[in-house]
């Protein structure tokens, strides 16, 4: 027994010694492909191919069903290249699909059923249903990614979009990251074990429950933005959520992803001083208006003994718990300015984050987020060279966190030789709205490729929210797989077939309208759903589109009249629903900016009658979009909401869990901080809190209209905040979880409803939603 246990530490201490010593990284003089594909393979967790192979089938299984998943044969071979896949045909019909880890399988039968068998996922659709009868189609193709890294997640995607998820939404998740080839991501919680870390160090857990916000707020006070708003959080939800974290992550390794974990940046509760009276604190500045009950908390310096300790205790514990791929990732400065603006706080700050990580991990890489460079005038080229070159080179990955609009690579140097990810953020809060740049990412990738002496290493997706604008996220993925700019007409056009599994002109036409609207912004406006529909009422908004609203009226027309050719095999039907939904929610949107134009010109004008019959029309188009909305499941409060409170680990923390999920979206802050940030077209929402805001300013205005004075904005603005915006953070009434209607015939009618609605007398004194001019990002 003894023998067994002192042989046990020997081994112990030889692999401790190997992991301290580590195989040296040495890609100094590699160019930003050479590094990648070094870095890739440093960071693939070492998972057997057996173990990659049956996760692979197992994904494969849930996808097609067990039955058609015989079809397939999978082999992991680590003999080919890097991110690379082959598929074929054996001998006794099936198809075989290799690759070089699990995620390249799985990327081999995404491929397969998209580009072969005509049928592609979506996040509102992972299964797929193969005819009985199906004579598979022998082909064979080989492909390989450009990119070596192919990222994704937002520390943000939490909170806006997995804040209430279950390991069976997770599971759905993580096959359609395996099917798109993801092969590097994050694993942000943490919680349980900071609980664990404050309170060996001494702090009492009244001190961490101020300190700890509520679920729907994680990602911010893990960033340091807020505390404690809308906490504390039960040790049971930590739990969950730990043990949670932990099957995702297992669930990556095995089919081959690499996983980064947090680490510490310097943020910590207040009540740290008062065990440590001697060390230097700073308050973080406060974010976003927060009362200080919520915000300021404190900075422990990265160069002080103290972060040094708490680094290696958080570390240590998150290692245990999670394993680790070498990576970790930390913002110390995320929207927030760093309190002293000299190159060499920057250069030993960041140097000493980076030690805390490689004094526990010698081969660690730190995985940073380059949204703080973004039109921030305190980070000077100087300001930035001293944090990035802090590090030796390929020891800091940068994440450049919205290539498709502000680009930071090019500012930087190339991030001065450190390697980085080009990522398409794309949405921001998880708000609706279609809206893409498809050119521009298409054409974006190309230029960080060419860029002399580039660093990037990879390519991939960083949306604050999912579950809007598939087409946007699948088009980055692929052409960040591919090593050539792709023809848009095609790729729409082969989007429209797989979508729904029928190849037909006019379908093709819908998306090809959209590919040359809604899809082709450039500009540097922020698009954060600020629409009319779903911002406070005023008369100060200046509505804008970048496109012609007849290019959707005509997709949306497309759509609705060729209903019979989508098939209703593999629930086809579904998807075409959704869309349908989406296209008219997406037209009744601009048809909302149209009418608020022109109500403002009534008003401004004084022209009540006018005002007033363009005030119902808007109040009509409210109940409009209440009712194509309801008939979709993906568009109603009511899963948000049970969502939250089935999460709650018991009924007493239902209340604040449902608090929490309409605090996020509505309000965002106990006064409305960030008002509407991460508002949401959803049905519910607009029947309560949308429609009845703009109901009370068109009557307000209406009144001062009829007595002749200016209408109170100042006012207004109270009253709607007191009346509506911040109460809806406190109710609880309950709404459907399932859809109700039938979505053609209220598209339909709706259709038939605006679609000539400009042309009403009343309406038009040529005010025009403008279409600026702008030019692209350049
Ligand atoms: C599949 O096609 C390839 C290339 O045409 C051919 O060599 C092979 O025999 C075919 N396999 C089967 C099982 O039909
Ligand atoms: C690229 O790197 C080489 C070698 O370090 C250097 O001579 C050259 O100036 C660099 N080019 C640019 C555009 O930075
Ligand atoms: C891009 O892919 C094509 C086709 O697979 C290949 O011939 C070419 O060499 C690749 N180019 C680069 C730069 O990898
Ligand atoms: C569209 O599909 C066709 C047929 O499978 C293929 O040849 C073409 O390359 C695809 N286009 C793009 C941009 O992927
Ligand atoms: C929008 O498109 C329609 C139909 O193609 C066209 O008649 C109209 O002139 C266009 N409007 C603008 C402002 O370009
Ligand atoms: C508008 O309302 C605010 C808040 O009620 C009030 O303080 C202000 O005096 C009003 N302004 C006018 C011009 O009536």
């Amino acid at each position: 027994m003894q023998l067994n246990w002192k042989l046990a530490l020997a081994l112990l201490a030889v692999l401790c010694l190997q992991l301290a010593q580590g195989s040296e990284l040495n890609w100094d003089a590699a160019s930003g492909p050479e590094m990648g594909l070094q870095m890739a393979a440093h960071l693939a967790p070492s998972t057997p191919k057996d173990v990659q192979e049956t996760a692979a089938m197992a994904v494969i299984s849930r996808v097609i069903g067990e039955r058609s998943s015989q079809l397939f044969k999978v082999q992991v071979n680590k003999n080919m290249d890097l991110r690379s896949f082959q598929i074929s045909m054996l001998d006794d019909g099936r198809i075989l699909l290799m690759g070089w880890d699990g995620v390249s399988v799985c990327k081999a039968l995404h491929h397969y059923l998209k580009y072969v068998l005509n049928k592609d996922v979506d996040w509102f659709k992972m299964r797929i249903e193969l005819p009985t009868n199906l004579q598979l189609p022998n082909v064979t193709i080989e492909s390989k990614s450009a990119s070596p890294i192919i990222y994704h997640q937002n520390v943000c995607t939490w909170s806006y979009s997995f804040a209430w998820w279950g390991i069976e939404q997770w599971r759905r998740h993580l096959d359609w990251m395996a099917l798109m080839g993801i092969s590097l991501t994050i694993a942000p919680v943490q919680e349980a074990i900071w609980v664990k870390v404050y309170t060996d160090m001494g702090l009492r857990m009244e001190e961490i429950d101020e300190h700890l916000a509520g679920p729907a707020f994680q990602a911010w006070q893990r960033m340091g933005n807020i505390r404690g708003w809308a906490g504390p959080l039960t040790p049971a939800w930590r739990r969950y959520q730990l043990l949670l974290q932990q099957e995702i992550i297992t669930a990556q390794r095995n089919l081959g992803m690499s996983v980064a974990l947090p680490a510490f940046a310097g943020h910590v509760p207040r009540a740290l001083k008062r065990l440590n009276p001697e060390s230097t604190f700073m308050e973080v500045q406060r974010w976003n208006q927060f009362p200080d009950r919520y915000c300021c908390g404190l900075f422990v310096e990265p160069t002080e003994n103290l972060f040094k300790e708490i680094a290696s205790r958080f570390l240590h514990n998150i290692i245990t718990k999670y394993g680790s791929n070498h990576i970790f990732f930390c913002d110390p400065f995320n929207e927030l300015e760093p309190p002293v603006a000299k190159p060499e706080y920057m250069r030993s700050t960041a140097a000493a984050i980076y030690e805390s990580m490689r004094g526990i991990d010698p081969q660690a890489i730190w995985l940073l987020q380059g949204w703080m460079f973004v039109k921030n005038p305190f980070w000077t080229t100087d300001m930035a060279e001293a944090f990035l070159t802090a590090a030796p080179r390929g020891r800091i990955l940068v994440l450049d966190l919205q290539s498709e609009q502000f680009p930071q690579y090019e500012l930087t140097r190339s991030y001065f030789g450190q390697p980085f990810i080009w990522c398409m953020l794309h949405n921001f809060g998880g708000t609706l709205g279609m809206f893409g740049s498809a050119k521009l990412i298409n054409s974006g990738i190309e230029e960080a490729r060419r860029l002399p002496n580039s660093s990037l290493v990879g390519t991939g997706i960083t949306p604050e929210g999912i579950g809007q604008n598939y087409v946007m996220y699948s088009f980055t993925l692929e052409r960040g797989w591919s090593n050539t700019s792709l023809d848009l007409d095609s790729w729409f056009t082969n989007f429209s077939h797989s979508r729904y599994g029928v190849k037909d002109e006019r379908l093709e036409q819908a998306w090809l309208l959209l590919k040359n609207s809604v899809y082709s912004f450039r500009g540097l406006q922020k698009m954060r759903g600020q629409y009319v529909v779903t911002r406070r009422p005023s008369f100060n908004q200046e509505p804008f589109t970048w496109y012609n609203a007849s290019a959707v009226l005509d997709a949306w027309h497309l759509l609705l009249t060729f209903r019979a050719i989508i098939p209703l095999e593999d629930n086809r039907y579904e998807i075409y629903e959704h869309d349908l939904v989406d296209i008219t929610r997406q037209f009744l949107q601009i048809s909302a900016d149209q009418l608020y134009i022109n109500l403002r010109s009534a008003y401004r004008k004084r022209q009540v009658s006018r005002f007033e019959f363009l005030s119902v029309k808007l109040l009509k188009l409210f109940d409009d979009m209440e009712l194509i909305l309801a008939s979709s499941r993906n568009f109603l409060l009511g899963n948000w909401l049970q969502q939250a409170k089935q999460a709650a680990p018991n009924t007493g923390q239902q209340r604040n869990f449902e608090f929490n999920a309409r605090n996020q979206i509505t309000a965002w802050g106990p006064d409305g901080q960030i008002l509407d940030y991460a508002c949401k077209q959803w049905s519910g929402l607009v029947s309560d809190y949308y429609r009845p805001r703009w109901r009370l300013f068109l009557e307000d205005v209406t009144v001062a209209l009829h007595a002749g004075r200016p209408f109170n904005g100042t006012a207004f603005k109270l009253k709607v905040s007191h009346e509506i915006e911040l109460p809806f953070s406190n109710k609880d009434d309950v709404y459907p979880v399932t859809p109700v209607g039938n979505t053609w015939l209220i598209s339909q009618d709706i259709f038939e409803t605006w679609k000539g609605y400009s042309k009403d007398t009343l309406f038009l004194h040529n005010n025009r939603l403008s279409v600026p001019q702008k030019a692209g990002p350049k």
